[in-house]
Formats: C-alpha cells, sequence, structure tokens
C-alpha cells in the first residue's frame, strides 16, 4: 500500500511557526514516528508553498498510489484548483489539519476541498496525519 503526504504552504515550518497552535516538532522529524506506526505502508512526503505544485503532485500520485493525505494549509480556504484536481483522482484523498480549525477565525471554517475529499480529520495536532492514514486503511 502506498500513501503519500502532500503538506501545503507554511508547513515546512512547523515547529517554528505558531508553536501555540501548531506544536514545537517539525514534520520531518515526525515522519518516522509516523513510517514507524504502519510499517506496511509506504509513505511518501512532500510539501510546497506554491499551489500549482501541490496540484503537480497530486496529478503526479493520484492515479497509481493507494491514497493521499493532504493538508493545504491556507489553500484550504480558497482554492477552486485544488478542489477540480481532487475530484479528477483515482484515489481517495483525506483532508487534514493539524489545528481545530473551527475554534479558530471565522475564515478557516469553510474549506474548498473537504466536498471533494474521503474525509476530514483536524485538531489532533500531528496524529492527525495517523487518524487520515488510518482512515484510508479501513476505506480499503
Ligand atoms: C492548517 C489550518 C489552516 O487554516 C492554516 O492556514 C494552515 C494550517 C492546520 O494544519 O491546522 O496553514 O491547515
Amino acid at each position: 500500500m502506498k500513501i503519500q503526504i502532500i503538506n501545503g504552504p507554511n508547513l515546512n515550518l512547523l515547529g517554528v511557526r505558531e508553536p501555540g497552535i501548531y506544536g514545537s516538532n517539525s514534520f520531518e522529524s515526525y515522519l518516522p514516528k509516523l513510517k514507524e506506526k504502519f510499517p506496511d505502508v509506504e509513505i511518501e512526503y512532500y510539501q510546497s508553498n506554491i499551489e500549482g505544485e501541490l496540484i503537480n503532485k497530486l496529478q503526479e500520485v493520484g492515479f497509481s498510489y493507494d491514497g493521499v493525505v493532504l493538508n493545504a494549509g491556507a489553500y484550504t480556504h480558497t482554492s477552486i484548483a485544488l478542489q477540480d484536481c481532487i475530484r479528477s483522482l483515482k484515489c481517495p484523498c483525506v483532508e487534514v489539519h493539524i489545528s481545530n480549525v473551527h475554534k479558530r477565525e471565522e475564515f478557516r471554517h469553510h474549506s474548498y476541498i473537504s466536498c471533494a475529499c474521503l474525509g476530514v480529520i483536524c485538531g489532533f495536532g500531528l496524529a492527525s496525519y495517523d487518524l487520515a492514514i488510518a482512515g484510508i486503511i479501513a476505506n480499503k
């Protein structure tokens, strides 16, 4: 089983960026722990701050992998292009957020991508990614 994790804008700054909201661990330091939890799953990781590059990666993996875990960052709340892309893929995509976006500013309450995703996980810190992978496995 192959799953692609994709992180969007500013998530390269995890551990440094607003640690009160996003925690003090980088994604790179969390990834080995995540891989240990799912020894039977091949987990790939990609991050970009650029919307078109996220779309390119989704198109690259979305017809051959078993699932995508996508934290689109702020593009979640703005991007119809990401919604269209996710709708076009063959594999399921799970939307994740580290923070509980519904407890935050109102502009974070709407997602343009949820309606194209298999499910949405938010508010569990980096464990949101574990839960998203478990969701893809459960849906297989
Ligand atoms: C986020 C929530 C978004 O609203 C925000 O723009 C992010 C991170 C999260 O993981 O909690 O960049 O997706």
